[in-house]
């Protein structure tokens, strides 16, 4: 009871706030697609977990995916089919030299693959945590098998130790670059480049201080370059800030970038990057609130275009508790190259005895330029490679790492911002439209098994859907996307999920196809169906950036179902909507429906409870959904319903299981509203004294009038007395929680109430339904 009704303060407080602040900040998901209709492929093994290593083998057409002590090779087209798999444990002696230690036996002195990547001989390279002693290996997948080599190379600077802990690693001509910490204790972070003369960071904190590591991506800036300037490996990351004049700790966003041919200095930065520069990166999403902080990035380059053009999508999440918004800003290429080869340093000044303030360095810069790569103005100096650079430069590049100034997204602004579950994952894919234009489509995942597929159109934020991949809700770990089968690869701790781009068949009507504004998808006027783009000659009916429906030809008429029911009887009407953004409402005989307590809009349909001769009729629903340049109206649904000779025992036709149904939140909204009417009915007739006073009548004598009302609202909830038999029945959720088991037998709805009756454990359910009293008394 209660507990009923602090649920539906909580369902319908969020619902009461996104309504009110329809700020363009948020951006709402046009569709939410429940786990059952989503169709994913999916693969898990029975015991095994913490599937977040992927590897995609378009050449031999497999996924290969890393998890804890085993790695599989999965069928890229149908990844619940499963080729091969390999086990990588922990020998019983290493997992006792992990648990003397002090470290967990059964998690953290596991083997979690870490590191899987494609070597120049088709080979993979392996590394995994092993025990908080991180192991390297080979593997190659032959005769449809996997097999591991067994080379035992030291994981160190290469695979993290500790499973929990946040890494970033890329190949690049068969050399391992690698940002994780180097020692058992997590204290030594670097960025390595494991070749035959690794190079790596200097351990000061100026350099990476106390950093969570990204992601990381190459950029061949060598092409074809005017300069002769080097490829580069660029690192993406938080730390805490050095240059923060302020008390508290402040993590910021970074990206850094190193030389692809650094071989370090000779006597200064031995063996250590000559060309390691960092940035602040910003994500301006509210003024004046703590920078947001960066938790994945995608690259992204035209094939056809310049390097200079390769975009970095990434996403931001706040580093308090206090907001839940996420965001995606998108930066170029060349604004970030721009600010390491052109921009000011910071540079450390000592204020007071032990303090240092970072501040813009205005001062002689060497030359050859500090973090710069060997480029033809340096070898016309004779310096050839990293080795022969002057102590000044070195001496400089190893004081003053940071740049002064931070990377501004383009457009200073995110193109995307979401109050809700947290961002995890982006890839993007941009896909040619039939205007002709192309776009960039970014997949997004969150830590509550979503994922999200959303366009910036012209600066207007859309999400076009909501897909939930995993169930039970899980954080999704990783995401890969492959151009070869258009399917994404989502990763969480218990499983793998593979879905295509686009469902467009999940578009019944023109309307809702063209509305949905998926770039991916038109109407085929010949066929009456929402087909992919690419898998169609004819012309389509789409308009991603208008979503101007009325392109589409007039729908069918809806076939009216009929229904009856018995007078005093109980009907839904069913009436999904749409969309997440579409208005339903009810017309019964043509006329608009006006909502009573015997007739309530639910959001998925009507209810009619305590039916009478005169409900009986056409209903018609309809439903209203503003695009970006109209409004636009549909038939949702039609019936025809009559009533029954008079019965009063009559048959309760009652909502079945939603077996079509909104998603999980539609469901809450429903109950949410459902109570709330129950309460307005149930006050209405405490008030009027239809009822007896509920079992709590103690406290109605006590009842100041000013507390009346809400005691009435109190007490009404707390009974699910006549009007509502059936909700009890149909959601026994509800009904567990009830704390006026011990009182059932005063009910006169007994039948009801007997699901929910376990009235053995009433003490327990009286203590927490007293906490809820107490919550409530505050309101
Ligand atoms: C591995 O998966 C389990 C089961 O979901 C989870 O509890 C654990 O936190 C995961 N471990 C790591 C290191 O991610
Ligand atoms: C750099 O290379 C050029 C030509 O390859 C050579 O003549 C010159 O001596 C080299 N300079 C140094 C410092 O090694
Ligand atoms: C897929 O992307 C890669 C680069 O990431 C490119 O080389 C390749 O041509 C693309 N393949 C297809 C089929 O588009």
């Amino acid at each position: 009871m209660h507990p009923l009704l602090s649920l539906s303060v909580f369902w319908l407080l969020p619902l009461a706030l996104t309504l009110e602040e329809d700020s363009p900040l948020d951006c709402v998901p046009r569709k939410s697609v429940p786990y059952h209709r989503v169709n994913a492929r999916l693969f898990h093994e029975e015991g095994v977990f913490n599937y977040s290593t992927m590897l995609l083998r378009e050449d031999l057409n497999l996924l290969v995916l890393g998890a804890r002590e085993a790695l599989y090779a999965l069928d890229l087209n149908d990844i619940s089919k499963k080729h091969a798999s390999v086990k990588w444990e922990v020998t019983e002696e290493q997992k006792t030299e992990c648990k003397n230690k002090g470290k967990d036996p059964e998690t953290e002195c596991k083997n979690y693959i870490r590191i899987l990547h494609t070597m120049e001989d088709n080979r993979m390279y392996v590394c995994g945590t092993n025990a908080f002693d991180p192991e390297c290996d080979y593997m190659s997948y032959a005769d449809g098998k996997l097999i591991l080599e067994k080379k035992g190379e030291d994981g160190k600077g290469k695979c993290p130790f500790d499973p929990f802990q946040r890494y970033a690693s890329i190949m690049v001509d068969n050399n391992l670059y690698s940002a994780t910490s180097m020692n058992f204790l997590g204290s030594e972070p670097i960025l390595m480049r494991s070749s035959p003369v690794s190079i790596r960071t200097e351990f000061k904190s100026s350099w990476l201080n106390e950093p969570n590591f990204v992601s990381m991506a190459q950029m061949p800036e060598g092409e074809n370059s005017e300069q002769g300037d080097d490829d580069k490996v660029y690192l993406f990351f938080t730390e805490t800030a050095v240059e923060c004049d302020c008390y508290n700790k402040l993590v910021v966003s970074r990206v850094a970038r190193v030389c692809k041919g650094d071989l370090g200095g000779k006597r200064t930065l031995q063996r250590k990057w000559t060309s390691f520069l960092k940035a602040r990166l910003d994500c301006p999403v509210l003024e004046s609130q703590l920078p947001y902080i960066i938790q994945d990035t995608y690259r992204w380059c035209d094939p056809q275009q310049h390097w200079k053009n390769c975009l970095f999508f990434a996403i931001f999440t706040p580093q308090s508790d206090t907001s839940d918004l996420s965001a995606v800003c998108v930066y170029q290429v060349s604004d970030i190259s721009r600010v390491f080869a052109e921009g000011k340093y910071k540079t450390p000044v000592p204020v007071e005895t032990s303090f240092v303030k970072w501040v813009m360095y205005s001062g002689d810069v060497p030359v050859p330029r500090p973090g710069a790569c060997i480029n033809n103005e340096a070898r016309q100096a004779g310096i050839n490679q990293s080795l022969d650079l002057p102590d000044r430069t070195l001496q400089f590049i190893k004081d003053k790492p940071l740049m002064d100034q931070a990377i501004q997204p383009v457009g200073e602004k995110p193109l995307l911002v979401r109050r809700g579950a947290t961002f995890t994952r982006i890839v993007v894919n941009r896909v040619q439209a039939a205007d002709g234009e192309k776009y960039h489509v970014m997949f997004i995942g969150t830590d509550e098994g979503t994922m999200l597929k959303a366009v910036n159109y012209d600066g207007e934020m859309f999400i076009i859907e909501e897909i939930q991949l995993f169930q039970p809700p899980e954080p999704i770990k990783i995401l890969k996307f492959s151009n070869v089968t258009e399917h994404l690869y989502a990763g969480s701790e218990n499983g793998a999920a593979q879905i295509p781009l686009a469902s467009c068949e999940r578009s019944l009507s023109c309307m809702d196809c063209v509305l949905a504004r998926d770039p991916y998808c038109g109407w085929d006027k010949v066929v009456g169906k929402c087909v992919a783009l690419s898998n169609s000659k004819s012309e389509l009916i789409q308009s991603v950036k208008d979503g101007d429906a009325s392109l589409c030809p007039n729908a069918d008429p809806i076939k009216p179902m009929n229904r009856s029911i018995w007078p005093g009887g109980n009907l839904k009407l069913s009436c999904p909507s749409p969309s997440n953004v579409a208005k339903t409402s009810w017309e019964r005989n043509s006329r608009p429906l006006t909502p009573s307590a015997r007739l309530q809009l639910l959001q998925d349909g009507l209810l009619i409870l305590n039916a009478s001769d005169s409900d009986g009729g056409q209903y018609r629903c309809v439903s209203v959904e503003r695009s970006k340049t109209d409004e636009y109206t549909a038939t949702v649904a039609e019936y025809q319903v009559r009533i029954e000779g008079s019965d009063r025992g009559g048959h309760i036709l009652f909502p079945q299981a939603q077996r079509d149904g909104p998603s999980v939140a539609g469901l809450q909204a429903v109950v949410g509203l459902l109570v709330v009417s129950l309460l307005v009915l149930l006050a209405w007739n405490f008030y009027k004294g239809h009822l007896p006073v509920p079992w709590n009548c103690g406290k109605k004598s006590e009842q100041t009038p000013e507390s009346h009302e809400e005691g009435a609202v109190h007490s009404s909830v707390s009974h699910q007395e006549p009007p509502r038999p059936a909700l009890t029945e149909d959601k026994p959720l509800m009904s567990g929680r009830d704390n006026g088991s011990s009182n059932n037998n005063h009910t006169r709805g007994e039948a009801a109430f007997s699901a929910a009756g376990d009235v053995n454990d009433a003490p327990e359910v009286n203590l927490t339904s007293l906490q809820y009293i107490d919550d409530e008394s505050e309101i």
